[in-house]
């Protein structure tokens, strides 16, 4: 079952024909809202708020770990994300980009469920943070569903919720990243320790800080605005995206290994 995480502009999805809705409770608190089930497409699907029903949470106070932990507990075997982003370098406000690598920038919040206690220690592979094959079945919905999907950019993911400076931006530029995003992570590193598919579509909603027509400053009315337009794409990517996800896992397990004295073990 796909999971979808809708992000700002997402807070409901209107084509999923609801069944019902679950609130849970997870050993890291609970999720940004209730769980919301249904069908779409003429198969089952699960939505989530990052951000909550009211677009109330802010990304550093979402609780990622409840929310993937929630997910995974329900059965879902992939996620799609919905995120705003700005774009740095070879996108526009309007575009959705399906990004193939990330940074983190992100500091202070929870980012693992193997945080010591009396667990082994865990650490995941995360050399391709985005399963290959879910993001080939978004570019084949694009494809079916004649929806603009650019492959491929560099998740830059920032603490915000301030917007960044404009040499800030020049440093993520320099460092490769070409979005720059504030719930990219640590979200994509749960769903790995987790073994679910994860891909995220990115929703430019405006030029980075100093880049563009944010040269003197990023506008907020603007990023309404594209916000808006662009949703109904994304709705459309996700609707022809659900059908092709198989009920289970596709590339479950093979990321994660323990290391115990030393020895790695898979
Ligand atoms: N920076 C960080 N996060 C964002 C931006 C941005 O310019 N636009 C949308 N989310």
């Amino acid at each position: 079952m796909l999971a979808i995480i809708g992000g700002s502009g997402l807070t409901r999805l209107s084509t999923l024909a609801v069944t019902h809705r679950q609130v849970i409770r997870t050993p890291y608190g609970e999720p940004s809202a209730a769980l919301v089930f249904g069908d779409l497409a003429g198969h089952r699907a699960v939505f989530l708020a990052r951000h909550g029903h009211g677009h109330t949470i802010p990304p550093h106070r979402v609780n990622y770990r409840a929310n993937v932990w929630a997910l995974k507990q329900q059965g879902a075997s992939a996620i799609l994300a919905v995120a705003s982003v700005g774009g740095i370098r070879g996108s526009q406000p309007g575009d959705l980009v399906l990004p193939h690598q990330l940074i983190d920038y992100t500091w202070g919040r929870p980012s693992t469920f193997f945080d010591g206690d009396d667990q082994q220690v865990v650490h995941v592979d995360f050399t391709h943070p985005y399963s290959q094959r879910l993001r080939e079945l978004c570019l084949q919905a694009a494809a079916d569903g004649n929806i603009a999907l650019d492959d491929g950019g560099v998740y830059g993911a920032v603490s915000g919720p301030r917007l960044e400076t404009a040499a800030e931006i020049d440093r993520m530029d320099r460092d490769g990243a070409t979005l720059v995003g504030m719930t990219g992570m640590p979200e994509a590193a749960l769903a790995r320790e987790l073994g679910i598919d994860y891909a995220s579509v990115c929703v430019v909603v405006n030029h980075a800080a100093g880049r563009g027509e944010s040269h003197a400053g990023v506008s907020m009315a603007g990023i309404a605005d594209v916000l808006e337009s662009a949703m109904d794409s994304v709705r459309a990517l996700i609707e022809h995206v659900v059908p092709l996800v198989p009920e289970t896992p596709i590339e479950i397990e093979q990321h994660r290994g323990a290391l115990r004295m030393g020895v790695e073990t898979k």
